[in-house]
């Protein structure tokens, strides 16, 4: 289901656990969900919020990543072709139960519903698997997508 405003504390403290010193804020997170509500969905389990996703449309072919925490919102454009995940993010102990598969495929619909021709994603090369499950396949490697030593890969999925 797509993110409410109230959403917003829950999904700062999963984004918190998961990133870490790398999180982005509430204040961010609200505008995403605020640029684009159909691609911010929440996967909750008793109420309580265990994974989310975060989407923006553009015209990228090759995903760029910027500190600046206004870039997606600045990019974000509903003509675009590209549906890019922004992020998705499953809280560690619910992991393995289909949560992230059903997050990014509700977001395969939203696309559909839109003119969006492609998905894309970019992976660290632990989570390949995860987006192959899905269908996505290999586009290219991305070197020195982010400023870490880990090798980063985009992958696609084409809507239609
Ligand atoms: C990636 C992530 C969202 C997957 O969520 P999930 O709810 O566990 O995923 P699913 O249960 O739908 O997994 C479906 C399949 O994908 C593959 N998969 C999932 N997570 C994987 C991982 N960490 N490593 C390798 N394969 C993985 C498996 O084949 C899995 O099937 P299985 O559980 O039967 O083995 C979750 O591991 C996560 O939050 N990771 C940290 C954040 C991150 O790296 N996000 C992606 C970058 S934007």
């Amino acid at each position: 289901m797509p993110a409410s405003d109230a959403d917003i504390s829950q999904i700062a403290f999963l984004e918190s656990a998961i990133e870490g010193p790398d999180a982005a804020s509430s204040l961010t997170l609200r505008a995403r969900r605020g640029m684009f509500n159909d691609g911010f969905l929440v996967a909750k389990v008793n109420s309580r919020v265990v994974g989310y996703i975060e989407t923006c449309i553009w015209t990228k072919k090759t995903p760029e990543f910027r500190e600046d925490p206004d870039f997606f919102i600045t990019e974000h454009t509903v003509e675009g072709a590209i549906l890019y995940i922004i992020f998705v993010g499953v809280d560690e102990q619910q992991r393995h139960n289909g949560i992230g598969s059903r997050l990014v495929s509700r977001v395969f619909e939203v696309g559909q519903e839109l003119t969006t021709e492609r998905v894309h994603a970019v992976s660290r090369d632990p989570i390949i698997p995860f987006y192959k499950s899905l269908g996505f396949t290999a586009v290219k490697q991305l070197p020195g997508f982010l400023p870490d030593a880990q090798k980063y890969t985009l992958m696609e999925f084409c809507l239609r």
